[in-house]
C-alpha cells in the first residue's frame, strides 16, 4: 500500500469498511477487480463513485487510469447510482427477432422514459426515484428462449409485454411500501 495524498471519501463513515476491503485484498492476485467488486456491493446505490476510484488508486498504488479502466470496462460495474430493481433486455439478435425492441420501448413508457436520453437503446436508464434500472444486454446465452428478460437476477424466457409489465408493478407496489 502507498502513502500517496489521499482524497477524502464522500461518506467519511464509509472509511473504515473501505480500507478493511482493500487491506483484506491488495497485493493478491486479482485483488482490484475484487476490490471494487466488494465496494460496489456494499455502496447503497451499487455503483462506484470517482471518489471512491480515486481513493482506491490512492491507496493501493494502482494509477487512476487504471482503476478508471478496469471499472469503465467490465459490464459488472456501474458508474451511475443504480435503482433498488433492475431489469435487463436482452437486445441480441434472436431476441430483437423475437420481440425485444418492443419490450424495451413498453418498459420505458411504463417508467416514463421514453423521452431520456436517444430515445433509442441507451444501455442504462434509472427512473428519478431510483426504484428501477432498466439495461439492455447483448446475448444472455438463452437464445432458445428468446425474447429474454432478468429481472433482479432471475432469467425470464419467452417474455410478453403483458408478463413483463404485471412483473414490473408487483416490484413497483413492493417498493412503495
Ligand atoms: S439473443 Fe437474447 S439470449 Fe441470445
Amino acid at each position: 500500500m502507498t502513502t500517496r495524498m489521499v482524497k477524502a471519501l464522500p461518506y467519511p463513515e464509509d472509511r473504515d469498511l473501505v480500507d478493511r476491503i482493500i487491506g483484506d485484498k491488495a497485493g493478491r492476485p486479482g485483488a482490484l477487480l475484487g476490490i471494487l467488486e466488494e465496494l460496489q456491493d456494499h455502496n447503497h446505490y451499487k455503483y462506484l463513485p470517482m471518489e471512491t476510484l480515486e481513493y482506491v488508486a490512492a491507496k493501493t498504488g494502482v494509477p487512476q487510469s487504471q482503476v478508471y479502466g478496469v471499472a469503465s470496462f467490465y459490464a459488472l460495474f456501474n458508474l451511475d447510482p443504480q435503482g433498488t430493481h433492475t431489469v435487463t433486455i436482452c437486445r441480441g439478435t434472436a431476441c430483437h427477432t423475437r420481440g425485444s425492441r418492443a419490450l424495451l420501448e413498453r418498459v420505458k413508457l411504463q417508467f416514463g422514459l421514453q423521452e431520456v436520453g436517444d430515445g433509442t437503446d441507451k444501455p442504462t436508464l434509472t427512473t428519478p426515484d431510483r426504484r428501477f434500472t432498466i439495461r439492455t444486454v447483448a446475448c444472455f446465452g438463452q437464445c432458445a428462449l428468446a425474447p429474454v428478460v432478468e429481472v433482479d437476477h432471475a432469467i425470464r424466457g419467452h417474455v410478453t409485454e403483458q408478463a413483463l409489465i404485471r412483473e414490473i408493478e408487483v416490484l413497483r407496489k413492493e417498493t412503495a411500501r
